[in-house]
Formats: C-alpha cells, sequence, structure tokens
C-alpha cells in the first residue's frame, strides 16, 4: 500500500513539473544532500530527519564562515586592522545578501538572539506609541513568541483579542478577524504558516484589512520560511520574523522592519546610537560569528541555482530564490504527498491544518495525534526505527490546548524540508501503518 501511494505521488510530481515549467529542471537531492556533511556522518546519516521544523541541519556554505571567523577573524569588527576588517566584511556580506533576499533595504534587517526575544523588544519599542485602550489582536494558532511578548500588553493597558482557531481543524477564518478588527487595532500578530497547523494564512488580506484602520501587521515567518520564498514588499507587512536555524543557518533571529516604522519606533538600543537605524531595535551586541554567517544560506541557495540553472545571468537574488524555492516546493510536494494521504485517510488519526497536499496551500510539517495510541507512544516507535521526529505541543501551546488536547502528549510532528527523500517518508510510513 505504501508502495502504492509513492507511485501516485511520483505521477502528480511528473503533471506538476509539467504544469508548473516546462523550463524548471529535475531537482537534483544528490547534489543538495552533499552540501551537508550531517549526511555523511556515521551515526547521523543513517536517521531520517523528519524534524526539521524544530531545527535544520545547515550546508558547508555556513559551516565555513563559522570556521573562519572562529579561527581568524573572531575579533570585534568595525576596526581597520586586517581580522576585525574580514569580520566586518563577513556581517556585512550577511546583512546584504539577507536584505536583497526579503527584497528588502540593509539598515531594515535586525539581528537578535531569537525571534521570542526579538518580538519583546519590539512590543516594548512600539507600545511607547499607543495609548491605553489602544488594542492589539493575536491569534491562537502562532508560536508563543508571536503571542506572548503581545499579550504582555494587556498588563501595561492595552486591550489584548484573540483570533481564535477552529478546534477541529486548527484553522483561523479570516471572517472572525474582519470582525475583531476596529478604528483602535494598532496591531495584527500572525503566522504566515504555523510549526503545528502548517496551514498557509492568507496575509495579503490580513495586511489590507489591518491597513485599513492605519494599524500594523507582524508577521512570523518562522515555519514558513524555509519552504517559500518571501519578499516584504509584495507581501506588504510592517515587521516579518525570521529565525535562521530553521532555514539552514546559524541560530540567530532576524527581523525586517518597515523603514517608517522603524523610523517612528521607540529606540531601544544605546541612547548614543539613536541615529542607526539598524541599531534601534537590537539593546545588545548580537553574536558577531553567527551573524556573519547567516549570508552562508544565501550562499547555499545561489549554489543550489547555479547547479540546476547554471551560473552567471543577470538575474536579480530575488528573482534566483524564486527558482530556487520552485524546485525545493515541487520537491516538497513530492514528498508530503502520501504521508497527508495516508494521515488524511484514517478515522483515527486527526491531522491538524489543511489536509491539501497542495504545497501553496500548506507546508511539509505533518502534526496529528490519534484518537487510540498516545503520541508519546507513536513517538517511541518512530525513534527505535531512527525517524528524527518530536511530540507535545511546540511552544504552539495554546493551539494544541484549543484543539482539547493534553500539552505534554500534544501532536507527533513529521517534518519534511528539499533535502529529505521517499526513503527518508517511506520509513515514517512504515513505522505509522504498524502503530496507528
Ligand atoms: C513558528 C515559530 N515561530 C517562532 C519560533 C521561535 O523562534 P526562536 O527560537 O528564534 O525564538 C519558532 C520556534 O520553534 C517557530 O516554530
Amino acid at each position: 500500500m505504501i508502495r502504492e501511494r509513492l507511485t501516485a505521488a511520483a505521477v502528480d510530481y511528473v503533471a506538476h513539473m509539467t504544469s508548473k515549467s516546462e523550463l524548471l529542471p529535475a531537482f537534483d537531492v544528490g547534489f543538495v544532500r552533499s552540501q551537508f556533511p550531517a549526511f555523511s556522518h556515521h551515526e547521523i546519516g543513517r536517521w531520517a530527519h523528519l524534524e526539521n521544523a524544530g531545527g535544520s541541519y545547515v550546508p558547508r556554505q555556513v559551516i565555513d564562515p563559522v570556521t573562519a571567523l572562529f579561527s581568524n577573524h573572531k575579533t570585534q569588527p568595525n576596526w581597520d586592522f586586517a581580522a576585525s576588517l574580514r569580520a566586518t566584511e563577513a556581517i556585512d556580506h550577511s546583512r546584504d545578501l539577507m536584505a536583497a533576499t526579503f527584497n528588502a533595504q540593509p539598515d531594515e534587517i535586525h539581528f537578535g538572539p531569537s525571534t521570542s526575544q526579538n518580538t519583546y523588544v519590539l512590543a516594548r519599542s512600539l507600545r511607547h506609541g499607543w495609548n491605553d485602550g489602544d488594542e492589539v489582536i493575536v491569534t491562537n494558532q502562532d508560536h508563543e513568541a508571536n503571542i506572548g511578548a503581545w499579550r504582555r500588553l494587556a498588563e501595561t493597558g492595552m486591550v489584548v483579542k484573540e483570533w481564535s482557531v477552529d478546534p477541529a481543524t486548527g484553522m483561523l477564518d479570516i471572517a472572525e478577524l474582519e470582525s475583531l478588527i476596529t478604528e483602535r487595532t494598532r496591531l495584527v500578530a500572525l503566522t504566515h504558516a504555523s510549526n503545528v497547523a502548517a496551514t498557509v494564512n492568507p496575509v495579503g488580506k490580513v495586511a489590507e484589512l489591518v491597513h485599513t484602520v492605519g494599524g500594523l501587521l507582524v508577521i512570523d515567518g518562522v515555519s514558513y520560511a524555509p519552504h517559500y520564498p518571501i519578499d516584504v514588499k509584495a507581501l506588504d507587512c510592517d515587521v516579518y520574523l525570521y529565525s535562521a536555524y530553521k532555514t539552514y543557518g546559524p541560530h540567530v533571529g532576524m527581523m525586517y522592519t518597515k523603514r517608517s516604522v522603524l523610523e517612528s519606533a521607540h529606540h531601544e538600543g544605546h541612547f548614543f546610537n539613536e541615529s542607526h537605524l539598524s541599531a534601534r531595535l537590537t539593546p545588545a551586541g548580537p553574536d558577531h560569528v553567527e551573524v556573519g554567517a547567516c549570508g552562508g544560506v544565501v550562499d547555499y541557495y545561489n549554489a543550489v541555482h547555479d547547479h540546476h540553472f547554471g551560473g552567471g545571468g543577470s538575474q536579480t537574488q530575488v528573482e534566483r530564490i524564486s527558482d530556487v524555492f520552485d524546485l525545493f516546493g515541487v520537491q516538497e510536494q513530492f514528498l508530503m504527498t502520501p504521508l497527508v494521504e495516508f494521515l488524511a485517510d484514517r478515522d483515527d488519526v486527526h491531522l491538524v491544518g489543511s489536509r491539501s497536499t497542495d504545497h501553496s496551500k500548506r507546508a511539509p510539517t505533518l502534526a496529528f495525534h490519534s484518537g487510540k495510541v498516545a503520541s508519546a507512544r507513536i513517538y517511541d516507535a518512530l525513534i527505535s526505527a531512527e525517524v528524527s521526529c518530536g511530540h507535545g505541543n511546540f511552544y504552539a501551546h495554546r493551539l494544541v490546548t484549543a484543539l482539547g488536547l493534553d500539552p505534554d502528549d500534544g501532536v507527533v510532528r513529521l517534518s519534511m524540508v528539499h533535502y529529505n527523500t521517499l526513503e527518508d517518508v517511506e520509513r515514517a510510513l512504515a513505522v505509522l501503518d504498524e502503530i496507528l
């Protein structure tokens, strides 16, 4: 039965490839995996890594600058001695590449220790511009990183409203948001695709609604970014949150903040840095090595691009990234289809979020629970078969609770990215077929 499903997925794959673009080359998963040393490791390489939504592996384009920076350039940047110059170059390279990738300006990009910390600083800063009784809207679908900081504003006199999921599906309905927005809405905080429900939310429509009343839109793109290209201008968001360690990079949080929002935001850095926009939301110095290695993520995307589409050309970084994510998307849809179908078909299993196998509607992060078997038991069986995964609430505590689950046992999560293989999926399916 599993083989049949894989064959059906392969047929879909070919149809999808053909309809998408006749020019799209076949995805070379062997090349891609050869960029990640973890897959050649004698112990780690044996595992089917399906816990990518927690943290992905890193390619050598990220590892090499970490080694170089620690070996030779681990000094204070911005001076004129050789080691400092090289450190500055690495940091500037990262900021420029990240900005180009997101279609932002370099000084609209802030690096911080994590997304959770970035939202706390941002909330503190924005609060200065708001009055008591002004309103913010959060969901109960988000990771707590994009809820907690906003909810705490209730302690300072703000009104906090919740846009709640349908407890049967874990999905959000835009009609409910429309009824929550008022003239006093100052901000909506929304995940682009939840790390548990994985359904792509209609951020364009939300931007329109919140901007009509002069409010801001903060999008958490942490679990969306490994799977799709991001153009912050096209999204028309005010803030976009990103954690590089979920997207093949080092453990650092990155935050895009629209220039007009940044210029009016209260300065949270050292007082004498107020004129530097990129220091405005960075009270502490970031980890220079990690920031310096962050650009390696884009160097990796460019290597994938050159391998599949040939080097040279006059494309912008945004266009190159778009090509690369077309390839990734086809591969991810191919991988998730048999698993989505297997889980969605069963009456005793609840797959959280959309049941679509269309990659534009849901990311390949599959969180589910069984009416009969505890998530911890399913997890144990997967681990015994060397399938990397997790179970629980994944800090989407409010979502898992809204689904009526014990947040400790919670859901089992299998999350794929483009570098996974059919063998990984097949191994997980074999375990699920037996244990469920
Ligand atoms: C959707 C989502 N948002 C935010 C975060 C938090 O990121 P950080 O660890 O950088 O605070 C995570 C981490 O799992 C996440 O999955």
